[in-house]
């Protein structure tokens, strides 16, 4: 008997798929197919897979070709399951030419001609309307975003504005990019998109977030969204009564890694979590906006989000006391920020800083075992669970590629397009938490 093994994420199901499978069932007598985890997809750097894996292989199972389907997660599967399976030819489509010669030292490898004129990428662009995205703001943030939309299909970048001319920020990236920047208009330029990403000074998150949103345009902000409770609430309502999406964009939140570590912590591993320590800090340079905007600088609004979000997804939104406490620059500006939160079973810290350096580590104690994420963990390439013995240590090194931006992009077209679980990696109420930390702070610090 002539085994065949093929793989493939078989993502809205086509015509070029079902012609694969039945060459590659032609080529033999008995056809394994392999299908894709979506884990397995993001380390491979297919972002935004549509159908569930359970569609995905019920659509195979329903070609007829396939005698037995197995789930491929991991790289070097392929060399395991050759072997295992006792396969005789290896078939993939012609897209792949090349790529896997390697394999023929432990099977003969077919190039399967490719069904012209259809991909799980065309269908998925044409299936949802092409989002038309608008920058608000040219900065530092602009180009790697603009970069890291590229590995996110059904989004293009096609405006954006900016009403400093002086900074020189436009003109450099109009002229890299080939995207026009609008000055003047505001509304002239959401005229021009499907939906914006804010990433303008942080004291105009919140009216450009909810001019954008009145104009019926999906939302990205960068952190803080707004610098009260009563703002993010007002904007997620507006939001949700327009049935448009509204985001905050803390990278973290929506890296594969992030999430992992999250669920690992909530499975039970560590016991009752009682404690979560965060530490970010990220030395500014003495002239940049944070070092000098006297109103709107400084450790905590720059950087305080990201060590305050693992410790309200794990410790919750019920504060029984929050104490803040900052190591100031001569100009008033916090360098050093920590953000002590008491709960009813247990505490947490948040360290910031942009004029201190620290370890930049994540420790989640609970009543079994910790967790241990180092820097960057923030983009979490990895962490470790350990115990009261020492010599047990489980390690986990999940997906990430880029510099996190693709994660949180796919996630913004995933919600524009409905196909979103329900925006659980960061909810409104999580950010609307995230505002209420950002409030109570300018209020302690006299800036509101
Ligand atoms: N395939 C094919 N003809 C097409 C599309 C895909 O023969 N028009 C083959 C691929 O070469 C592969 C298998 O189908 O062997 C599964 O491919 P998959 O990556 O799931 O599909 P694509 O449509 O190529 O997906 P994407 O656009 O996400 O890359």
């Amino acid at each position: 008997m002539k085994k065949v093994i093929t793989y493939g994420t078989f993502d809205l199901f086509h015509e070029g798929h079902y012609n694969l499978l039945k060459h590659a069932k032609e080529l033999g007598d008995y056809l394994v197919v392999g299908v894709t985890t979506q884990h397995f997809d993001e380390a491979r750097g297919k972002v935004n897979v549509v159908d569930p894996i359970m569609t995905r292989i019920e659509n195979v199972k329903k070609t007829g070709f396939a005698d037995e389907i197995i789930v491929e997660d991991h790289d070097g599967q392929k060399i395991e399951d050759i072997q295992k399976y006792d396969v005789d030819i290896f078939t993939v489509g012609s897209d792949w030419v090349g790529h896997f010669d390697y394999l023929n030292a432990f099977c003969k490898v077919v190039y399967l001609p490719r069904t012209p004129g259809i991909s799980s990428t065309m269908k998925r662009n044409n299936s949802n309307e092409l989002v038309n995205l608008g920058l608000v703001g040219t900065g530092r943030l602009a180009p790697r975003f603009y970069d890291e939309s590229k590995f996110v299909s059904g989004v293009e970048i096609v405006a954006a504005f900016n009403p400093d001319t002086t900074d020189g920020t436009a003109e450099k990236f109009t002229k890299r990019f080939n995207v026009p920047v609008e000055h003047q208009d505001y509304d002239k330029f959401l005229d021009s998109v499907h939906a914006v990403y804010i990433e303008s000074p942080n004291e105009t998150h919140y009216e450009y977030a909810k001019k954008a949103l009145l104009a019926d345009k999906h939302v990205l902000s960068e952190k803080p969204l707004t610098f009260t409770r009563e703002q993010a609430e007002e904007l997620y309502k507006l939001a949700e009564e327009k049935g448009i999406v509204l985001m905050e964009g803390i990278k973290t939140a929506y890296c594969p890694g992030f999430q992992q570590l999250i669920n690992v912590a909530k499975s039970g591993k560590i016991g009752e979590i009682r404690d979560v320590t965060a530490v970010f800090t990220r030395i500014a340079s003495k002239d940049s906006r944070e070092m000098t905007d006297e109103k709107y600088g400084g450790a905590f609004l720059e950087n305080g989000s990201y060590p305050l979000l693992p410790i309200i997804k794990l410790m919750g939104m019920d504060f029984q006391d929050i104490r803040i406490d900052c190591i100031d620059g001569p100009n008033g500006i916090d360098h050093y920020t920590q953000i002590m939160i008491r709960y009813k079973n247990g505490f947490a810290t948040a360290k910031a800083g942009v004029g201190v350096k620290s370890e930049g580590q994540l420790v989640i104690a609970g009543t079994e075992g910790y967790i241990i994420a180092q820097s960057p963990w923030w983009l979490t390439h990895k962490f470790d669970i350990r115990y009261e013995d020492p010599n047990k240590i489980e390690h986990y090194e999940p997906v990430f590629q880029g510099d996190g931006f693709r994660y949180e992009i796919a996630e913004f077209v995933r919600k524009i397009n409905g196909s979103s679980e329900n925006g659980y990696r960061l909810t409104s109420e999580e950010s609307i938490a995230m505002a209420d930390v950002v409030e109570k702070f300018l209020r302690q610090r006299g800036r509101l």
